[in-house]
């Protein structure tokens, strides 16, 4: 029996499986007009089909809660009414293929205004009629990126409300899902870090200090987001330059991580999807499944349960990892880019059944 292809429940809402889709940023929305932020034909291609290849949850690429939060003029936002109806259409054909609609929130922070990736991902030049100035918990700049300018108390206001405001924005659109992203160097991730937040006020400093930020979006998200509806939260569990231990590290440790959690616990946080790194340039031993020691930490020593992600590729490699225990679920990324319907097929080599069934248009062919 293949645990891979059970259900499982989070308050309200049942994910038929556990192969659950890694939010990925496409950078493929109009930069200019009505569209700015609106998902659109790639964006529904890209997540209706990975519906129908069987993923249990589907969660959208980082979703911008302001438009300076973006990390390209090309992201997708959810600030206004034309992005909220365009996320519900997808999610009705989602839910319809009988995946689970999730949403991941973002703020870039300081890694914003930048070119889409296959343009080189730099900073946009500040006199480019696209570009914005970033925001950070601190003004330290992020590699060759154009330095942020510190956050007021009103830019960190403003922040808190955004999360708040989107969270109900994609309750309207019928997400069943929303993740908070704290990891990959982004803004909240910005401020749990001691090498990019280096405030002296009350989001600064000490570790209590850095967690604030993150700790007020997720009341504030929790305070909007339907009581039935889960929330789940990105961490990155370590910037892997730092192993001491202590909670007041020169950077961002698996410790720091672990006692954070069980704090999230608190505020009513239903999973924590573990993933690593972004901060600073690093050495990461990339290897298969390299960040699923971090998931299993968060699974022994926390209450929340956690997801694992990264370079998990084959069948009984995923299925190993939950029925270990080592995580409750497993996000795919790259993988389903190159199959769509890796779910489909792992569940044939586990001598599993699939749950969304292939429509009857495909049946023939599984
Ligand atoms: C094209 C692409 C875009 C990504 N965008 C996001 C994103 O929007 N939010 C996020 O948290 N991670 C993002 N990631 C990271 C993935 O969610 C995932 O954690 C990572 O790719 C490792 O998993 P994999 O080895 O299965 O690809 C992105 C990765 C790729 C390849």
């Amino acid at each position: 029996m293949s645990v891979l292809f059970e259900p499982i429940t989070f308050r309200g809402v049942t994910a038929p499986n556990r192969v659950w889709m890694a939010p990925m940023c496409q950078y493929s929305a109009d930069v200019t007009g009505r569209d700015v932020g609106v998902p659109g034909d790639w964006h529904r291609t890209h997540l209706v089909t990975r519906a129908i290849g069987g993923a249990g949850l589907i969660l959208t690429e980082a979703t911008a809660v302001s438009p300076e939060g973006r990390i390209s003029p090309a992201d997708l936002g959810i600030w206004n009414d034309t992005q909220t109806h365009a996320f519900a259409e997808i999610n009705a054909q989602i839910e319809y293929f009988g995946a689970v609609p999730g949403i991941q929130l973002g703020h870039a922070g300081r890694k914003g205004s930048a070119h889409v990736p296959w343009r080189g991902g730099g900073s946009l030049a500040g006199d480019d009629r696209l570009s914005w100035q970033t925001v950070a918990p601190s003004a330290i700049g992020f590699g060759d990126h154009t330095p942020p300018a510190e956050a007021t108390a009103e830019d960190i206001r403003k922040v808190v409300a955004d999360f708040a405001a989107a969270a109900e924005r994609a309750s309207r659109a019928a997400f069943k899902v929303v993740e908070i992203h704290a990891a990959h160097g982004y803004l909240l991730h910005q401020f749990l870090s001691p090498l990019s937040n280096h405030r002296t006020d009350e989001y600064g400093g000490s570790f209590a200090g850095r967690i604030r930020l993150l700790l007020e979006v997720v009341k504030a998200v929790r305070g909007v987001w339907p009581a039935e509806l889960p929330v789940f939260v990105r961490v990155s569990a370590t910037d892997w330059l730092s192993e001491e231990p202590g909670l007041d590290a020169g950077s961002w440790t698996p410790d720091q991580t672990v006692t954070l959690v069980q704090a999230l616990a608190d505020l009513g946080v239903d999973l924590v999807d573990v993933s690593s790194g972004g901060v600073a340039s690093a050495r990461i031993p990339v290897e298969p499944g390299y960040q699923v020691p971090f998931a299993r930490r968060i699974q022994n020593e926390t209450t929340v349960p956690a997801a694992a992600v990264g370079l998990i590729t084959e069948p009984e490699q995923a299925e190993r990892i939950v029925e270990s225990g080592e995580a409750v679920a497993v996000f795919l990324g790259r993988e389903l880019l190159r199959d769509p319907y890796w779910p489909r097929k792992a569940a044939r080599v586990l001598n599993a059944q699939v749950t969304p069934e292939i429509p009857a248009q495909y049946a023939r062919a599984f």
